[in-house]
């Protein structure tokens, strides 16, 4: 069998044996174990040598799924379930017991969504059980949107990449919490902040912490490169850096000058933007420059969860 095809039935096997498989979603692939099964759980934190205080996300074939495995959630919570799902909004809420502690990082709050992709669902729909799938990368590098991503950075560390193709969105789900009464924004992401609250109120935004792994995991190098990145104005920096190969990635205008030059989108478009930014990344990574110049986004809508994402990649801030 190659180690990368569309066999959902194969996939599903693999699953019910404990085994890790990476699937699509419509955000980014995921690296799907058992999620009731601590021992293939732990897989999952080695083959991406994750560290195991950074919680994993759930994901279920249908909202009676998420229901058996959360407590006593929010009215609220329903109906940002019968909203955004199928989609790219994860629910962090009270879990139940039945919940091993190595998903949670031992935190009482499960992070539950169900993708949109239909690969996925209807690979979950065949299985008795959710599925724990954090980013099928590294720990700490670009996440993949395509199947040959996943096999680039785990190899034969995965036993079977389900291929549905490039992911439609191209950065990961919105996270958001519920504390005390009030929703939280964890981590910006598919679903934009905006069409959160045309819903519910958001208390607090807590997504640009990057020093609260117990909360969320977001280490201040993430997402990254390994060619160093710098977040500015393209135009301002490339003087700075004569004669070094140098990568621009920019949002819709092309600036000459670098070795490289990578436009998100060239008609200006956001959802066009995040459905390629982790591709072109990792393009610049691998085009030999010596640095990557990424130029920010317009901050909203989708453009939240871009700039957060260049923000982490970023080794240096400026202009
Ligand atoms: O789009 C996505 O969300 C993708 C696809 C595969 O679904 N998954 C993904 O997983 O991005 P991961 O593991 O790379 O990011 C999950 C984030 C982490 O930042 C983690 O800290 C947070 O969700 N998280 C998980 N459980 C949590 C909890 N109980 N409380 C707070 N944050 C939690
Ligand atoms: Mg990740």
């Amino acid at each position: 069998m190659d180690r990368i095809g569309t066999d959902i039935q194969y996939a599903a096997r693999l699953l019910r044996d404990g085994k890790l498989v990476a699937i699509p979603t419509e955000t980014v692939y995921g690296l799907a174990a058992n999620a009731l099964d601590p021992g293939a759980v732990l897989r999952v934190f080695e083959v991406k040598e994750r560290p195991s205080f950074d919680p994993l996300i759930v994901h279920v074939g249908s909202k009676e799924q998420a229901l058996g495995l959360i407590s006593d959630p929010p009215e609220e919570a329903l109906d940002l379930m019968n909203e955004f799902w199928p989609g790219p909004l994860t629910l962090v809420l009270a879990k139940r017991d039945l919940v091993p502690d190595l998903v949670t990082s031992g935190l009482p709050t499960i992070a539950v969504r169900m993708p949109a992709h239909p690969m996925a669902l209807s690979l979950l729909r065949s299985l008795p059980f959710p599925l724990a799938a954090p980013s099928a990368n590294p720990f700490g590098y670009i996440s993949p949107t395509s199947a040959q991503h996943v096999i680039d950075g785990l190899g034969d560390k995965v036993a079977y990449v389900l291929d549905g193709g490039s992911c439609r969105i191209g950065v990961e789900s919105t996270v958001l919490g519920y504390k005390d009464g009030a929703w939280v924004l964890l981590r910006q992401g598919g679903v934009a902040q905006e069409s959160i609250e045309e819903h519910v109120q958001i208390g607090a935004v807590q997504a640009s912490s990057t020093s609260r792994p117990e909360a969320h995991g977001m280490l201040s190098s993430h997402y990254a490169p390994r060619t160093p990145l710098v977040l500015g104005d393209p135009e301002a920096l490339l003087p700075n850096y004569a004669g070094a190969r140098v990568a621009v990635l920019s949002f819709q205008e092309r600036y000459s000058g670098g070795m490289v030059d990578l436009v998100l989108s060239p008609s200006g478009e956001l959802t066009e933007a995040a459905r390629n930014l982790f591709a072109l990344l990792r393009q610049a990574d691998a085009s030999g420059a010596e640095v990557i110049i990424a130029e920010r986004v317009p901050q909203v809508g989708l453009g939240r969860a871009i700039n957060d994402r260049l923000a982490r990649a970023a080794t240096e801030r400026d202009v």
